[in-house]
């Protein structure tokens, strides 16, 4: 049972044109008007859930009240085109059986083998940025951090330099973006309606699947060594402990396109608000700065660094707080429900804003403050543990928490000891474009200064 909440009922179609064009700006208005727990009816009737005791509760979904994937949930059916029998998709009897597979891929062996080559992915890097600080010249830090993000990902999902791919993976993911970010009007969103839209998309699946399909043959005609970190080799081999069926070819690439699309972007716009985030707080900044110093000297980064970073961590933290990289996680209610003392009936849509619920001033004292002592162990310790879900919560958290993590510190840290970057143009943070992940609507134009007469910077 959670506390009594009163249940605010926004006007019919209120605002609700706003979902397509500002959705984080529509919903974080629904929680200042109607309160943390609201009925939204219009194009597309939903309850926004604040209360971070009612977001723990209906992600933990102790009792079953809710499915992430139902027939109704026209988001999900949407995402389902793409996502097909991956695990961000998948309907609960297939979901189940491939979490129980597919969760040992990511245990934190796995995680800290792939410390290695992020680090070496991320010297690459700072040699990349060496130059564009010598030329001085602002570059778009979004597609910088995208394609990053991408090689970071490529290399350790398949063990390979897959970079004269990239262009390709881009144009397709870009294509199946579009999709997924266009309103799903009735007639021409249908799936099978033949837009160019659909029909493009249709092709980029294609394309991605054989381009897939050719790496597993790959894997399977030259196969690793055993021990190698590969998640196509690993997938090759994983079984459910309870069945012993394994996975075919045809879930390996529907679960490799869910890895690339769920984890890539979502990452690199971690990073990208990092670099921002530290741009506009230099109190802050000089305290990475002297952390990175001081734990680092002037000797390369190793894993063994890592958890010394706490202070580098808790800003991580604080940017996945203020502008988390990914805004959405839905739920259909699969019977009635009782949300804070409201009867919900069963088919009901819940939606949960994560930037929303993560600036909520009920919970957050002066939430648009920029503080990494908010995650000082004693204030999360005080914290509903509901308050914070940059990675969701329960059975569907993000099966790629850990990695995602590893490679921000990583990255922070290797880039952020030789390297200042500089905002170019004004940019208001709240003014947000959400689509698969979170971005600066109108880009971040930044330029690199390197800190050689403020920290040391030979490390190799
Ligand atoms: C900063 C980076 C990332 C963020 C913020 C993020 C965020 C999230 C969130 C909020 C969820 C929960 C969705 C829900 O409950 O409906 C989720 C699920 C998921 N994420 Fe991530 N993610 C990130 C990186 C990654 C990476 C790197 C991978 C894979 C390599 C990944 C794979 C997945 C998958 C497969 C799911 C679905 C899990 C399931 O339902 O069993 N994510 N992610």
């Amino acid at each position: 049972m959670t506390a009594p909440i009163t249940l605010g009922v926004a006007p019919r179609f209120y605002k609700q044109w706003q979902l397509a064009r500002n959705a984080v700006g529509f919903c974080n208005q629904l929680r200042a008007e109607f309160g943390d727990l609201v009925l939204a009816r219009g194009f597309f009737d939903f309850y926004l859930v604040n209360d971070p005791e009612l977001v723990g509760m209906v992600l933990v979904n102790k009792d079953r009240i809710v499915d992430r994937v139902d027939a109704r949930n026209p988001i999900y059916q949407r995402i389902g085109n793409i996502g097909r029998s991956g695990l961000a998709t998948s309907a609960p009897e297939h979901w189940r059986p491939q979490r129980r597979r597919v969760a040992p891929l990511f245990g934190a062996s796995t995680i800290r083998g792939f410390a290695e080559t992020m680090i070496a992915t991320a010297e690459t890097w700072a040699a990349r940025w060496d130059a564009k600080a010598a030329s001085g010249v602002a570059f778009d830090m979004k597609a910088e951090m995208n394609e990053l993000s991408l090689e970071v990902n490529t290399r350790c999902l398949f063990n390979t330099e897959l970079r004269d791919d990239h262009a390709r993976l881009q144009g397709w993911f870009s294509t199946m973006k579009r999709y997924l970010e266009a309103f799903p009007y009735p007639l021409f969103g249908a799936w099978r309606f033949p837009s160019p839209l659909n029909l493009g998309t249709r092709a980029a699946l294609r394309a991605f699947d054989r381009w897939a399909l050719g790496l597993i043959a790959r894997r399977r005609a030259a196969p690793l060594a055993p021990d190698a970190i590969d998640m196509i080799t690993r997938m090759l081999g994983a079984r459910d402990p309870e069945t012993g069926r394994g996975m075919s070819d045809e879930e390996i690439v529907h679960e490799l396109l869910t890895f690339l699309i769920a984890g890539f972007e979502s990452t690199s716009s971690a990073l990208l608000w990092t670099f921002y985030q530290l741009s506009q707080h230099p109190d802050i900044e000089a305290r990475v700065h002297a952390e990175l110093d001081d734990v680092l000297g002037d000797r390369a980064l190793t894993m063994a660094d890592l958890p010394k970073l706490g202070y580098t961590r808790r800003v991580i933290d604080e940017v996945m707080r203020q502008t988390p990289a990914v805004w959405f996680m839905a739920r259909t209610t699969v019977t009635e429900v009782d949300l804070g003392g409201n009867r919900i009936p069963e088919g009901s849509h819940l939606l949960m804003s994560i930037p929303t619920l993560h600036n909520n001033p009920a919970v957050w004292s002066e939430p648009a403050r920029f503080d990494p002592d908010r995650f000082l162990p004693e204030a999360v310790a005080a914290r509903s543990p509901g308050a914070y879900v940059p990675f969701g919560r329960g059975p569907h958290a993000c099966i790629g928490s850990h990695f995602s993590l590893q490679e921000l510190l990583v990255m922070t840290a290797a880039l952020a000891r030789r390297f200042r970057a500089v905002l170019v143009d004004d940019l208001d943070p709240t003014d947000v474009r959400a689509g698969l992940s979170v971005y600066p609507r109108h880009g971040v134009r930044m330029r690199l200064e390197r800190r050689d007469s403020s920290g040391p910077v030979r490390a190799r």
